[in-house]
């Protein structure tokens, strides 16, 4: 059984979204709240199963919303997401399209980045490991927030074409110092929000990046399952693990860790000022 809290939370939030309740909003309600038919008598078993879930669910989802990265990727191994939808979560036939084009991001990243664009209101974004639609869409959703955010991608091969409005760089980013110098980042107008997509040099680049974050900026370190050793080693030995903070909302919106950045939407948080 869910205690009173929980149902409390829940119950004020289906208010907030003018009644109508999602379908985790509903089974949170439903709990305990009849009594079981024959037939669901018999899915007792399974429902339990998903009482236990929603309780583990919760008790990451309810604490803070920034947690420090060192603590964050030490206590929080696990995924609500199963191997098999998070293989299936980029497409199956076909990948996910954005105006007849492939598009690499999960169903789950597709919904999540309008909504940290809106709520942070970058007036930078760089991808790292950027197509010719990636750098389209990160564009077009910037354009639907109101903003005027600069848009970079960087990538080993240069685009057949270059989206309106946005700027290319081609280049290895082995070597991000010399793409993303200390000059360019520091005149990047702010926030800034960076995505590593490019799946290279990823230790290098959390502390390049990292370090040139200001309070509030932003680092999303996409497909990073199989990145949690390399995330876990960098956080432990850098000058900076006090001001690295995963954003939680992002991270568990569909359950704990079913974004393609495992414990890594990163915020730059600098405590003392
Ligand atoms: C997963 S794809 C990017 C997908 C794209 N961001 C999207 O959402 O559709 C990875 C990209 O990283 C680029 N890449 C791989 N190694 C790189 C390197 N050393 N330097 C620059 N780009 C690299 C590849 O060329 C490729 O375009």
């Amino acid at each position: 059984m869910l205690n009173g809290n929980v149902k409390k939370y829940y119950a004020d939030k289906v208010i907030n979204q003018n009644g109508v309740a999602t379908f985790f909003d509903s089974f949170v309600l439903n709990q305990g709240t009849h009594d079981k038919t024959a037939r669901e008598e018999s899915l007792s078993l399974r429902e339990n199963n998903m009482v236990q879930r929603v309780k583990e669910t919760l008790d990451i989802n309810m604490g803070e919303r920034y947690v420090n990265l060192k603590d964050r990727i030490a206590d929080t191994l696990k995924s609500d997401m199963d191997m098999y939808d998070r293989i299936c979560s980029q497409g199956t036939l076909n990948c996910i399209q954005w105006k007849g084009k492939p598009l690499l991001k999960s169903a789950q990243d597709f919904v999540l980045y309008p909504m940290l664009i809106w709520e942070l209101r970058p007036n930078s974004i760089i991808e790292l490991g950027s197509t010719a639609t990636s750098l389209e869409w990160l564009t077009n959703l910037a354009k639907v927030s109101e903003l005027n955010s600069k848009i970079v991608g960087v990538d080993l091969h240069l685009p057949n074409y270059i989206p309106a409005e946005s700027e290319f760089i081609q280049g290895d980013i082995e070597k991000i110092e010399t793409l993303l110098t200390v000059d360019y980042l520091r005149n990047l107008p702010r926030p800034l929000l960076v995505i590593e997509d490019a799946h290279t040099n990823v230790s290098q680049l959390l502390e390049w990046i990292c370090n040139h974050m200001r309070d509030g900026d932003y680092l999303v370190v996409e497909d990073s399952l199989s990145k949690q050793g390399t995330i876990s080693h960098w956080i432990q030995h850098t000058t900076m693990s006090s001001t690295i903070y995963v954003d939680t909302y992002y991270t568990d919106f569909f359950g704990v860790n079913t974004s393609t950045a495992v414990n890594s939407v990163l915020k730059k948080i600098n405590k003392a000022g």
